[in-house]
């Protein structure tokens, strides 16, 4: 009997989190899968793919630097990733290769699950990339009270809120305001201080670093710890993301809460 074949491609993508998650949650209903990690070179990626479907698999995880090419290898397009220009999975069908993009939902979940509903929240993002781009369009779904990019480079902001409805945008160190939720999608979070923006803006939020490390909080979440009414790490919304992939290849929700606790307990 041959298994159902899934994988998570990137580069690099040896460390990834994804085998972990994907496997526990196929445990859990005694679903006979697997999960592997192609690590493939920058030039090599849409050949890659081809490949790994072309000898039967089933569906991808698609993970940095590859998810705006991504978008273009597959057929089709669900609105997360239309509005992102990022798939970071991808689920074959008879109709062809659909492409999906389950961040910002991951997001929405874990912070749910937190107590720290986006429900009439006014919310900071801190950046203007790729990550920030895929939490726009479910935030703005989620019924915030406002919304407001802040990058260290003013007029990328400025282009990224452009391309929403009722999103402001500021240069990091121009932001004013009071926020309930403030996100950190910079990758400045991963190494320096994590003072990220000035603090004041910090006092009356709940802050949520789209990052994480294996192996303890990031400076971000530390920092923000320290003045803010709570801090949390992106490792739910890793875990998240992963059960709607799930979903979408296996047609059910996994159970989240056991996975996370797990990876917490091995951090
Ligand atoms: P990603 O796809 O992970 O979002 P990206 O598209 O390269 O990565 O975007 C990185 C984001 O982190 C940008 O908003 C970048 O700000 P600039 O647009 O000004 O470059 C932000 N960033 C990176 N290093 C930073 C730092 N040291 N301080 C503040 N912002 C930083």
């Amino acid at each position: 009997m041959s298994l159902d074949r899934y994988a998570v491609i990137g580069n690099p993508v040896t460390h990834s989190l994804s085998p972990l998650i994907h496997r526990a949650f196929a445990k859990q209903s005694g679903e006979l899968l697997t999960y592997s990690v192609i690590e493939t070179p920058i030039d090599a990626f849409e050949a890659r793919v081809a490949e790994f479907f072309d000898a039967g698999g089933c569906g991808l995880n698609v993970t940095v630097p590859f998810k705006s090419r991504a978008c273009d290898w597959v057929d089709c397009l669900d609105e997360y990733s239309r509005e992102a220009g990022a798939v970071n999975t991808i689920r074959v069908t008879k109709e062809g290769f659909e492409g999906f993009n389950t961040d910002g939902i991951g997001l929405m979940r874990d912070l749910e699950r937190l107590g720290w509903s986006p429900r009439n929240a006014r919310v900071l993002i801190l950046g203007a990339g790729g990550a920030a781009r895929g939490i726009l369009g479910p935030l703005l779904r989620a019924s915030v009270r406002a919304v407001m990019i802040a990058n260290r480079t003013p007029e990328k902001a400025r282009h990224l809120a452009d391309q929403f409805e009722d999103v402001g945008w500021a240069g990091l160190d121009k932001v004013g305001g009071v926020w309930d939720i403030v996100i950190n999608a910079t990758s400045a979070g991963l190494d320096g201080d994590g003072a990220i923006v000035a603090r004041e803006r910090l006092r009356n939020a709940y802050c949520y670093d789209l990052y994480y490390r294996s192996d303890g909080d990031t400076p971000f979440v530390t920092w923000a710890q320290k003045v803010a009414l709570g801090a949390s790490d992106g490792l739910g919304m890793l875990v998240e993301q992963a059960a709607e992939a799930f979903r979408i290849w296996r047609g059910h929700k996994p159970d989240t809460d056991l996975v996370l606790q797990r990876l917490r307990r091995h951090a």
